[in-house]
């Protein structure tokens, strides 16, 4: 992360500012380690902490699928119908605990209305991450914030505008999206006909490789993406409106809604190393070489407990007799999440864009039947998919289950 300065800000810290009048702006540092990691200092016309209601709600709903076999999985998360695990209301922008007696119901075959905060399906979660897809059909003006991690959207589908204390950031398909965690925020989409993302979420930040950065933090020429790629929030005026605001925010696997009385994007200026911001996956420029690049080349932002690596359009290895589908490999000590996003998967037969899978712990995976001499005299690849590596197993829930595509774990059987 870099420094930024967005707006107005006082020459020293801790100092008297004035808006107008004898009128303090409200100062508040939002820190990451105790006082000792990256933080952030905002300028507020309203003290922040100003709660008017706190309630319960009805966010995602995380059941485990505590008989899921260890075994390859392919999820299906192209859903066009809502299950019984979809349990919010979906008509309304806000969707309380108090109001989903009166869910309505969905028939197969519609993508039911359904806005940031009742769309997402979390498929695989452990103590450190979650994993899920958001199909999302109508905007909602409730601000967002996760109390317990930080967020990394992929934007499969769709464009739009995350607003946040820190400014805008607009979006659009192929844009990672890096939430810090107490990012308080409101996303609008502006094309919702098949508007999509992936989220993960991680209780430890998301960051830049440090083999990507020398000693200062600057990023090496050899890395694969430089300061250029990475867009920083624009700092709009500053709303200052009284009224009542609906916040929710996520702490773990509990949600809560709370009503705010000013509107919280008041923030004439802030400075830090902390903020959102967005990387397209097309400006990532990926390394190839002689023979078959093992993952960590593909390596995009890396948290402590998971890695994402992006897989992206590019020419295949180049020794004559190179194989350029890659080799059968056991992950020992982490399970592989892979994200189809777009062009022609090469390893894969039956995986389509949107589809998800999972290659557990303790089991080898690699190319299906023929994939292998498929791949050998060709020169290049146009895939897009985003990999999730975890470090701790992932458990299931009942939203995978419900989408698990029969049969993956078994098509790598080779015909008598
Ligand atoms: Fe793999």
């Amino acid at each position: 992360m870099f420094y930024q300065q967005r707006g107005h800000l006082p020459l020293k810290k801790h100092t008297t500012f004035y808006r107008e009048g004898s009128q303090l702006y409200r100062e508040e540092l939002t820190s990451t380690r105790g006082f000792s990691g990256i933080y952030s200092t905002k300028y507020h016309i309203h003290a922040p902490p100003q709660l008017m209601q706190v309630d319960s709600y009805q966010g995602a709903f995380v059941s485990t699928w505590e008989e899921a076999p260890l075994q390859p999985y392919h999820f299906d998360t192209n859903l066009t119908d809502l299950t019984q695990s979809d349990a919010v209301p979906m008509d309304t922008s806000l969707s309380k605990a108090t109001q989903t007696k009166d869910a309505p119901t969905h028939s197969k075959g519609t993508i039911p209305r359904r806005d940031f905060l009742s769309a997402r399906r979390i498929y695989l979660k452990n103590a450190y991450c979650q994993i899920g897809t958001a199909q999302i059909t109508q905007n909602t003006d409730v601000f967002y914030k996760n109390a317990y991690a930080h967020e990394l959207w992929f934007v499969h589908h769709g464009a739009g505008e995350y607003r946040s204390e820190y400014g805008r950031l607009t979006f659009q398909p192929g844009d990672y999206l890096l939430i810090p965690k107490g990012t308080l925020g409101q996303i609008t989409f502006t094309q919702l006909e098949e508007a999509k993302l992936l989220m993960i979420e991680s209780t430890e930040p998301f960051q830049i490789p440090k083999h990507f950065r020398n000693a200062s933090g600057q990023l090496l020429e050899q890395a694969p993406y430089c300061e250029r790629d990475f867009r920083t929030p624009e700092l709009p005026l500053p709303v200052d409106q009284s009224g009542e605001f609906e916040l929710v925010l996520k702490a773990g696997d509990r949600w809560f809604h709370y009503l705010l009385n000013h509107h919280p994007l008041d923030v004439v200026g802030w400075d830090g190393y902390l903020y959102p911001f967005t990387f397209n996956i097309r400006d990532y420029c990926p390394i190839v070489g002689k023979l078959h690049q093992p993952p960590p080349v593909h390596l995009v932002f890396h948290a402590q407990h998971l890695v994402v690596c992006n897989f992206v359009p590019r020419l295949f290895d180049f020794h004559p007799e190179a194989i350029p589908a890659p080799y059968f490999h056991s992950n020992v000590d982490s399970e592989e999440v892979l994200y189809y996003v777009d062009g022609n998967f090469m390893s894969r037969s039956g995986i389509q864009s949107g589809s998800m899978t999972l290659h557990p712990m303790g089991l080898p995976h690699g190319p299906q039947p023929g994939k292998t001499e498929a791949s050998i005299g060709k020169k290049e690849v146009d895939e897009y998919a985003v990999m999730i590596d975890t470090f701790h197993p992932l458990q299931l829930t009942t939203q995978a289950q419900e989408c698990s595509v029969k049969g993956y774990a078994h098509s790598w059987l080779e015909a008598p």
